[in-house]
């Protein structure tokens, strides 16, 4: 059993999970996830390691809330989850490369924390940008302020910060010819998809982090298959982290929307259930 320390909803519907795992915080590096099941028979959920406290020996994820098991979790009032498997994936290399933007969307906001922080330290300058629809969606602000050189904040509605999205401030600092060595991004397949669009012309080394769907995490069951520079690679082991460039994003659209009628159809049956209970 692992303890959760606390469990906080920071914005609507993205939600902080911190959690007693000393093993896992003493070896995490930057761009590891972590497999979480909430009770034996749970489905097994990977997520992004956002930070994470050796001496404590606590770690933190950002988890948004988008179908039965991530629903679970946020409604959780018990103390213990079941188990948490990790660290997994390969970790990004934080070395120095010049000036590298790192852009994070939805929970790729925490998620990118570790890589920013990594890079900085590596003595990178380090231009942060972070969206949302709008300023109410916004968190973590201070810790990536804090490791950036500079740090931009967009909104889809123009509340706060550049009005538009992450691909919108790397479309601009392009077009002013300010050099960038390296991106990195984290977030929906969408947004990462834009803003390797914008990047892929111009010479700018490219990370994504994929989220494809996983079973064990292990490299065993195959299910997190995804095509990169023409051969099959499983997320979980060679990833999660891949140059843009390299991946198939067609077929990486259309796995992961593989079950998407299920997915939706078994929320809305229970998130029904529990509003009626
Ligand atoms: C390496 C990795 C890191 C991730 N990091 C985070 C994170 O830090 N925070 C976060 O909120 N989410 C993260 N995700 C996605 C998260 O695992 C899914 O949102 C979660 O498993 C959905 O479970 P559900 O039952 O609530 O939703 P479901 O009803 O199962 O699905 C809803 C959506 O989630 C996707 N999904 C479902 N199961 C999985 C799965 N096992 N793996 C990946 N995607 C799935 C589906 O394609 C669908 O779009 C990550 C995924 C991967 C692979
Ligand atoms: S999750 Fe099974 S091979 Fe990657």
């Amino acid at each position: 059993m692992y303890e959760i320390i606390s469990k906080t909803e920071v914005v609507p519907n993205i939600y902080e999970l911190i959690i007693k795992a000393p093993e896992i915080a003493e070896k995490a590096k930057p761009g590891q996830f972590v497999i979480l099941m909430i009770d034996e028979a749970g489905e097994r959920l990977p997520f992004t390691l956002s930070d994470w406290d050796a001496k404590k020996g606590a770690i933190t994820i950002y988890f948004l809330e988008v179908g039965l098991s991530t629903m679970t979790l946020a409604r959780l009032d018990k103390k213990n989850i079941s188990a948490v498997i990790g660290p997994l994936g390969k970790p990004v290399s934080a070395e120095k490369f010049g000036t590298i933007v790192l852009g994070g969307g939805c929970y790729g906001i925490g998620g990118i924390y570790p890589i920013v922080k990594a890079l900085k330290e590596a003595g990178n300058t380090v231009i942060t940008i972070i969206e949302a629809r709008s300023s109410y969606l916004l968190y973590n602000k201070e810790k990536l302020r804090k490791y950036s050189d500079r740090f931009i904040v967009t909104t889809g509605d123009g509340t706060k910060g550049e009005k538009g999205k992450v691909h919108d401030v790397v479309k601009i600092m392009i077009k002013r010819k300010e050099k960038i060595n390296r991106a990195y991004f984290i977030g929906c397949t969408f947004m990462m998809m834009n803003c390797f669009n914008e990047t892929k012309n111009h010479d700018i080394t490219t990370f994504v982090a994929l989220s494809p769907i996983m079973v064990d995490g292990t490299g065993m069951c195959g299910c997190c298959r995804c095509l990169v520079d023409g051969e099959t690679k499983f997320a979980c082991v060679d990833g999660p982290i891949f140059e843009a460039k390299d991946i198939d994003w067609d077929i990486l659209f259309k796995r992961n929307a593989a079950y998407s009628q299920q997915e939706a159809m078994i929320y809305q049956f229970h998130s029904c259930e529990s509003r009626e209970v």
